[in-house]
């Protein structure tokens, strides 16, 4: 919870990997897509750069623009703004697993993005083969409902993004947080 939330308490190792993503994003217009509580959209925003956080709570909306961020409660499946303009679109903290179907996640991606944009995304480490699984919320207090989850390690996302038509052009662990650039298969002439 303190690296999802972010702020001061987070630790060295996972602010290094908050801005191995962030220094993937230039000052062209980037879609956050399940932003949870904007750590990424509030720090784009602090920069100056054109961000949309997108994300299906309405709390996670809230504390993204209560850090200053720019953001709306919707499904990503669903119509968003400015399809087929978006320049980066970020799918941070395992997101590229939401729906449970990798696939169609940047598949969906794809159609949101502008040509010659980018996909980052953050998987799992080549250790944790790909899996399907359902998760649920459980705290003291509350029990959410089931939701299609898919967990993607990173031997398994050259296979995803090609499916997607992407290639993937970089991969790096940093304090075992595996950040990973994906590109229009078209476009693109590395795959690793
Ligand atoms: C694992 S968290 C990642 C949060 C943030 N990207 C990060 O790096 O900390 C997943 C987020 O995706 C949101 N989410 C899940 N399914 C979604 C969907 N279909 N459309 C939009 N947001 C979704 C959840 O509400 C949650 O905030």
């Amino acid at each position: 919870m303190t690296r999802w939330i972010g702020g001061p308490e987070i630790t060295p190792q996972d602010r290094l990997a908050d801005e191995h993503v962030l220094g993937h994003c230039t000052s062209r217009p980037t879609l956050d897509l399940g932003c949870g509580p904007g750590r990424f959209t509030a720090s784009l925003r602090q920069r100056g750069f054109p961000v949309l956080g997108v994300d299906s709570s309405t709390a996670a909306v809230e504390m993204t623009r209560g850090r200053g961020g720019t953001a709306i409660r919707r499904d990503l499946f669903a119509a968003l703004p400015a399809e087929g303009s978006w320049e980066q679109i970020l799918l941070t903290d395992g997101n590229i697993g939401i729906g449970g179907n990798p696939v169609r996640t940047l598949k969906r991606a794809a159609e949101l993005l502008a040509h010659g944009g980018v996909v980052i995304v953050e998987i799992e480490s080549a250790a944790i083969a790909q899996c399907h699984e359902l998760l649920r919320w459980e705290t003291e207090q509350y029990l959410g409902h089931w939701f299609p989850w898919s967990r993607v390690g990173a031997g398994s996302l050259g296979d995803i993004a090609r499916a997607a038509g992407f290639l993937v052009t970089h991969v790096v662990d940093v304090h075992a947080r595996v950040i990973a650039v994906l590109t229009g298969a078209a476009r693109s002439g590395v795959d690793r």
